[in-house]
């Protein structure tokens, strides 16, 4: 109320409790960057129990053979669409599904793959005419052979996914992921020093 210099010096030192409030809000910050960094510290722990998880349970190891013009176009629709999808498989593109050789599912097999997936444009719109008419044919024939050989055959699957199609392939994988979780690890074929 005085206009002498003890009024003139309260408001610096409110100004100066102000600055020291604006430090203090600084520290807050600074507080809450740590409990932003505990919050961080709590999720590495999360991660490391999920680790533990991985480490407890068995996770799928599944090839994916996909033709480049519809399957290959559909994950990557599902991709860019962000549909969330299991990460437990390994693409290889191929120009058609009739490109697979019977002989590239064996030696996916035999390299430590859980489950093995063809996937390719659906009957009648394979870019090659007829490339998917003869898959089935062959990979119809190469499931009885494996079946033989005392490899389940609900670990080879064939589906028909379209470029259109990103939430079919999210399903595809989805589904074919929790089959092999129910199955197990594969080691009928698996080479003596391969990839198990
Ligand atoms: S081009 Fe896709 S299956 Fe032949």
């Amino acid at each position: 109320m005085s206009m002498d210099g003890k009024d003139t010096k309260a408001p610096r030192s409110q100004g100066d409790r102000g600055d020291a409030g604006n430090q203090k809000v600084g520290s807050q910050e600074v507080g809450s960057q740590k409990v932003g960094s505990q919050e961080v510290g709590s999720q590495e722990v999360g991660s490391q129990e999920v680790g533990s998880q991985e480490v407890g349970e068995f996770e799928p190891k599944i090839i994916g053979f996909l033709c480049n013009w519809c399957s290959y176009t559909g994950a990557d629709l599902a991709g860019t669409s962000r549909i969330q999808y299991p990460p437990n498989i390994r693409v290889i593109k191929v120009m058609c599904s009739g490109r697979v050789n019977p002989q590239f599912v064996m030696k996916a097999f035999q390299e430590g793959a859980d489950g093995v997936l063809v996937s390719g444009c659906h009957p009648g719109d394979c870019h090659y005419i007829e490339g998917n008419f003869h898959t089935r044919r062959k990979l119809t024939m190469l499931r009885d052979q494996l079946e033989f050989m005392g490899i389940e055959a609900e670990r080879f699957q064939i589906s028909w996914v379209s470029a259109s199609e990103g939430i079919k392939f999210a399903e595809v994988v989805s589904n074919f992921t929790d089959r092999l979780r129910d199955l197990g690890p594969q080691t009928q074929l698996v080479k003596r020093g391969g990839a198990r």
